[in-house]
């Protein structure tokens, strides 16, 4: 047939076949992609997802550089086996304000998304700093050096005014205070009325690390234990239109 003749001028040109394969590859990942960025209905609003705080930020900061996203995913799917061991599978607006999303595709230790207040502080100070001490077959590296630096919320203003500008929705008020909430989280003495009235009641007022000093330990305790905590799945009910 004169039609697989000329398919077959193309199955015997390698360079011809190449371009014109990637070319199908492009208009058909554009045809699904594309859209998603102009669907104001792509991510279904969920009460309770909010953007972090300045200390929380910090923390996810530590995460992405310390590569705990290497072994750890934070994404629930809603197989069986995954709800019964993690909680309620993972939503899209729950890392909707994640930049860049920690979703993961290695589970060298276990799925993150939902491991806030599963844990107490105390527990994550433990653990952080000898795996083994509490997880005696861990094969996790210790991160107790967090514990040694000290930090200074110096740039906590800049990095709540990145994420604004990648669309976060910090306001100005956020940004003028994000050197005082950045503090105030980790110091249970400070006064954290106008953190709790910015960021919401079930803030997470601690100090972490239980040190005097302000910590990239603490940045990182207050990061992991607002994990997946966000959403009431008491109340939570999925819309069935999506
Ligand atoms: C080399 C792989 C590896 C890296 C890197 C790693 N972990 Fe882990 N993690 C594990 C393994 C394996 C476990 C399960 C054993 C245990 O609890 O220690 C685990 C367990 C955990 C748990 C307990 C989870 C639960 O539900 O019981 C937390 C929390 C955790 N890791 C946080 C972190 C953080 C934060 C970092 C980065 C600072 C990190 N991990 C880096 C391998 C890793």
């Amino acid at each position: 047939m004169a039609i697989l003749e000329k398919h077959k001028a193309i199955e015997t040109h390698a360079t011809l076949l190449a371009v014109l394969s990637l070319l199908v590859v492009t208009i058909g990942g554009a045809v699904q992609i594309i859209p998603l960025f102009y669907l104001e209905n792509v991510i279904e609003d969920v009460e309770g997802v909010r953007p972090y705080t300045p200390l929380e930020l910090a923390g996810r900061q530590i995460y992405v550089r310390e590569g705990c996203y290497v072994c750890h995913s934070q994404m629930i799917r809603p197989m069986r086996d995954e709800v019964e061991r993690y909680g309620h599978y993972s939503l899209a607006a729950e890392s909707k304000y994640d930049h860049p999303f920690q979703w993961g595709s290695k589970r060298t230790g276990p799925d993150l998304a939902r491991v806030g207040g599963r844990y107490s502080d105390a527990w994550h100070v433990d653990h952080l700093t000898n795996p083994e001490a509490v997880v005696p077959e861990s094969i996790m590296p210790k991160y107790g050096f967090l514990s040694d630096r000290v930090m200074d919320a110096s740039f906590a203003a800049d990095l709540v005014s990145t994420n604004a500008l990648v669309g976060v929705p910090y306001t100005s008020e956020m940004i003028e205070a994000a050197k005082a909430d950045f503090a105030a989280q980790a110091d249970p003495n400070a006064d954290t009325t106008a953190l709790l009235e910015r960021y919401g009641e079930t803030v997470n007022v601690s100090n972490f690390d239980g040190q005097a000093e302000l910590t990239e330990m603490d940045a990182l305790i207050a990061y992991l234990q607002v994990l997946g905590t966000m959403v009431d799945f008491s109340t939570f009910q999925p819309d069935p239109a999506r």
